[in-house]
């Protein structure tokens, strides 16, 4: 069990005190601040630092944005547009904002673990409400920064106490920012094999192979569903196989769910595979991100549970936890947790919110029928049944770094060089161009 932190443990101390004359003198709210000018002498510090490349996929935006074409689309960064390519605020998120603002309430520092209501709500959302390891509260969960920065926090929580293996085997191909998140938190990456580039699908019984032969008390990376880029998940009898052989090799699993509700439509469903591993008797690590799913993408909401042996080993890892985030942003922001807590919480934000995620995913879903109806319109005669087999918020297309190239400078569609589009960027309005754009570098 680590120490309570020494300010901010005085307000959890001074909250659990019922003397009603009890004082707060804890926190110090007026930060004292010096600042000097040397700007002169800073001029002259950082010739050794040399100039890094853009990131592979937000750097997309930036370049889609300099680009004065009116036909522009950009692929590249998986944030959902409606079918006018505009971004999308929710309804239930209008209403809970709306909601929130009629309270008038304070904006005090939340807790160093987040806003206690979101955590709840978050654990349940992934884990289901009659889960056992909720009841008999041996999980832990605290907010974090969006699904970036739960994976963050789970790694650096990895590099701290997992010291008996460093290694983290990321599936093959992973999100980009998987690989610096672990990297930079001290921990070794590998791959297991995932997706086969001849059936652009899942590679079963490669990743069963290579899985097979991870040294004991290795952390795999699992995405939880709608597979970050590929679009390719396991069906529910290759998880079940999955599961087995990963207990049998003794490894800590760690789950990011990033686009619940996204792949199907349904919370439920997307969580399955959560659910079933932790049925098996697999004490999981897992993040979450409310970015997608509630459009939260600026709010920076999501979730870090651990799935603990029992009650007391979750109070000791929720205090190292708080140790870990402290030093980082001290606590979490609270105006996208209180939106996401509202609408989990309110039947009728909460049933609207389901309407809204199904809405979303059918519409990427019909966009990937009409891109494959297109690209044959255009006389295309490539097999391009991956685009509709594939889940999610993205399409691996299979397209080379030179098409990719070729369409960017040709046709100014953006998108990440290994061939990735975001399927939420394509609209009723662009998807004929793209079909030529696409079929005029791969005839
Ligand atoms: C993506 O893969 O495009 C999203 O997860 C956004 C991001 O931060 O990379």
């Amino acid at each position: 069990m680590g120490p309570p932190d020494p300010i901010l443990g005085v307000t959890e101390a001074y909250k659990r005190d019922t003397n009603s004359k009890k004082m707060n003198l804890g926190v110090g709210f007026f930060l004292t601040a010096c600042y000097f000018l040397f700007s002169f002498f800073l001029s002259s510090w950082w010739t050794e630092v040399q100039m890094g490349p853009p990131d592979p996929i937000l750097g997309v935006t930036e370049a889609y944005k300099r680009d004065t074409n009116s036909k522009k689309m950009n692929l590249g960064v998986g944030a959902y547009r409606d079918d006018n390519g505009k971004p999308y605020v929710l309804g239930c998120v209008r209403k809970a904002e709306a909601l929130i603002a009629s309270k008038m309430l304070d904006k005090e520092y939340l807790p160093i673990g987040g806003l206690g209501d979101f955590n709840k709500a978050c654990a349940e959302l992934a884990l289901g409400p009659d889960c056992e390891v909720l009841k008999s509260k041996r999980s832990i969960t605290v907010q974090t920064i969006s699904g970036t920065g739960s994976l963050r926090i789970g790694a650096n929580f990895l590099s701290r106490f997992h010291t008996v293996a460093r290694d983290v085997y990321l599936p093959k191909p992973s999100w980009g920012n998987h690989t610096p998140i672990f990297r930079d938190a001290g921990m070794q990456l590998k791959a297991y094999r995932y997706y086969d580039p001849a059936t652009c699908g899942f590679d079963f019984t490669g990743a069963l192979d290579d899985i097979s032969k991870i040294p004991e008390h290795s952390v795999i990376m699992l995405h939880a569903c709608a597979h970050n880029p590929t679009g390719v998940d396991p069906r529910p009898e290759q998880w079940k196989e999955l599961s087995a052989v990963i207990k049998k090799r003794k490894l800590l699993v760690f789950f990011d769910m990033a686009y619940q509700g996204f792949a199907s439509g349904d919370i439920d469903r997307d969580a399955w595979a959560v659910r079933y591993f932790i049925e098996q008797g697999h004490n999981v690590l897992l993040s979450q991100s409310f970015a997608k799913n509630m459009g939260l993408y600026g709010e920076r909401v999501g979730g870090f549970t651990v799935v603990c042996a029992d009650a007391e080993e979750a109070k000791r890892v929720e205090s190292q936890l708080k140790i870990l985030i402290r030093p980082i942003y001290s606590n979490p922001p609270m105006n996208g947790a209180r939106i996401a807590s509202t609408i989990l919480s309110t039947p009728d934000l909460r049933s609207t919110w389901l309407e809204e995620v199904k809405g979303m995913a059918d519409r990427i879903i019909e966009m990937r029928e009409m891109l494959v109806t297109n690209l044959k319109k255009e006389g295309s005669t490539h097999n391009w049944q991956h685009v509709i087999d594939q889940i999610g918020m993205f399409c691996f297309t299979g397209l080379k770094p030179e098409q990719v190239e070729r369409l960017t400078k040709e046709f100014s569609v953006y998108m990440t060089k290994d061939g990735r589009i975001s399927v939420a960027g394509v609209t009723s309005g662009n998807v004929g161009y793209l079909a030529h754009a696409i079929h005029q570098v791969t005839k």
